[in-house]
């Protein structure tokens, strides 16, 4: 059964509303590259109705359909953001970047989905604060969206509502902290019973890798020798603060044979520790027990000497885990994504203003965390990875894509160019540049970490279930609030769970949801 507060939120969704369907549902993409995780094919594409409906040369198509000619550039699916912050309070404030504001700029940077996190306070119910959610981003959405829900205390009743939430309302992945001590951390034996509870659902556990109580400590003793502007920051918590949680957690992981899922990793020494456990439990027939992710900041960036001549630059680049002052980190990490020991790159997407930001004048553990990435995410993978020569574009797809795709189920209605695949799809121009600017991007922030950065790979167009919201480089009126909708995340994704049964999901609105993949379902929800 299910309750009545979602049964509200889910049945406009499948319709589109009136003011955003458009004639222009038919799109031919031809003379382009196709590119996905496994192969590169010079294919057309044909589209109808938000989804991919054939894929060849020399396809006959009804007439009045409309034509990009993607010539010399590479056709691919969209990039899945696996982790965004958007209006998100916390630390004293709430980000900037709302579900319009933060979606619109994804969009502009090739990004046609997002997953977000409902993070409970620790008395908060998990199902009110992914209501909460819900009713923030529905309607606001400018592509599809889905929900991570984090762990932030443990009771029986936490223990069912995430049952609750992978039975009923889409959600298949839950992030717990070992940092934000007294705010989000839970303690070991909480962390033991939260990856018990995600094996049992066939859920994906997620975590921030940090110790929180040495970074407590550590803050409090900074303080008092003075040191409060934004470089005691990252003296706080050191690379080794971060492999130790890595470490820690991969181990319980590994006790408990819960598929464990590593956000924001940021430096080689997380990086590496992450590799080495991942490795030593494939060869012990563990296969795929451990996923890792990293950010765009940590591959775009890096924590520079003269950032902290300003306290407002300085700022600006504060998140945990931090930059690193080591300048070879975002090389090693692109390094680990082309070897396969990381497997995604989100954002972290969390933006303060500088007003906001100046909550920590005079005491660094009080800046907001958080730093942008939604819009320039691909462009920087592009730029450090493919220009750089570290990886070719099939693996760009991979871990901007396709990996986030699997991992949380989403595949391949999303994460892939096939037939039957829903119609997110980045045309993307690696002879267009660009030079990235507060001045000129689209996100709500008034800073960018990326400032200067000139990128050579842009999206030149992108498609959002089937309508072009991109045009050479420039965003158009279709790409309008409400276009996305909430997708549904099944427990149990076969990367992970290779012995479980393809879909475990008790809830009928999930199987509507995969059927998609095989019929034609139009906006009405009718099946042709
Ligand atoms: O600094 C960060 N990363 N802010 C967002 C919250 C989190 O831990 O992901
Ligand atoms: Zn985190
Ligand atoms: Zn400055
Ligand atoms: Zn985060």
């Amino acid at each position: 059964t299910v309750p009545s507060d979602l049964k509200s939120l889910m049945a406009p969704s499948k319709k589109l509303p009136f003011h955003l369907q458009s004639s222009h549902t038919r799109l031919l993409i031809k003379n382009g590259t196709v590119v996905n995780a496994d192969k590169m094919e010079e294919m057309d594409l044909y589209i109808e109705d938000g989804i991919i409906k054939q894929l060849g040369r020399n396809m006959i198509i009804p007439g009045g359909t409309r034509t990009i000619d993607a010539k010399s550039m590479y056709v691919m699916p969209g990039g899945i953001d696996p982790h965004t912050h958007l209006e998100f309070e916390f630390m004293g404030d709430k980000s900037v970047d709302d579900f319009y504001t933060g979606t619109r700029a994804a969009v502009s940077g090739g990004t046609t989905m997002i997953l977000d996190f409902a993070i409970p306070k620790k008395d908060e119910s998990l199902i009110n604060t992914y209501m909460k959610y819900r009713k923030l981003a529905d309607g606001k959405v400018c592509c599809d969206y889905g929900l991570h829900v984090g762990i932030t205390s443990w009771s029986d009743s936490v223990k069912n509502e995430m049952s609750d939430l992978c039975k009923m309302y889409g959600v298949n992945s839950f992030k717990f902290f070992l940092a934000y001590k007294d705010l989000y951390m839970i303690n070991d034996e909480e962390m033991y019973h939260c990856l018990e509870a995600c094996k049992e659902l066939g859920a994906v556990a997620m975590v921030h890798a940090e110790n929180g109580t040495i970074i407590k400590e550590n803050t409090k003793k900074l303080l008092k020798e003075g040191i409060t502007g934004p470089e005691g920051h990252e003296l706080s918590r050191p690379e080794e603060v971060e492999a130790e949680a890595v470490f820690r957690a991969c181990v319980f992981a590994n006790q408990v044979k819960c598929p464990l899922y590593v956000v924001h990793v940021m430096s080689s020494s997380a990086g590496k520790m992450l590799a080495q456990k991942r490795r030593e439990y494939q060869q012990r027939s563990v296969p795929h027990l451990l996923f890792g992710e990293t950010l765009a900041a940590a591959l775009g960036t890096y924590w520079k000497p003269n950032i902290c001549l300003h306290f407002e630059d300085a700022a600006a680049h504060v998140l945990g885990p931090p930059l690193r002052p080591d300048p070879s980190t975002p090389t090693e990490l692109m390094k680990l994504l082309a070897t396969g020991d990381l497997q995604t790159v989100g954002s972290d997407n969390c933006t303060f203003n500088a007003k906001q930001k100046a909550l920590g004048i005079g005491d660094f553990s009080k800046i907001p965390n958080g730093v942008n990435g939604v819009e320039d995410r691909m462009s920087i993978v592009w730029e450090k990875g493919v220009t750089a020569g570290i990886i070719d574009p099939t693996q760009f797809v991979a871990i901007t894509s396709t990996n986030a795709a699997k991992i949380f189920n989403l595949y391949p209605k999303k994460g892939r160019i096939a037939v039957g695949s829903d119609a997110d799809i980045v045309v993307w121009n690696p002879k267009r540049t660009k030079k990235i600017s507060a001045k000129t991007h689209q996100q709500a922030v008034d800073y960018n970490i990326f400032e200067g950065t000139v990128v050579h790979g842009v999206a030149e167009y992108v498609i959002v279930k089937g309508r072009v919201c991109v045009e050479e480089a420039e965003i158009k009126a279709s790409l309008s609030r409400g276009l996305g909708e909430f997708v549904q995340t099944p427990v149990f994704p076969a990367i992970a769970y290779p012995d479980a049964a393809p879909i475990k999901a008790e809830n009928k609105d999930f199987e509507d949801e995969l059927l998609i993949l095989d019929d034609e379902i139009d906006f009405d929800g009718v099946t042709n």
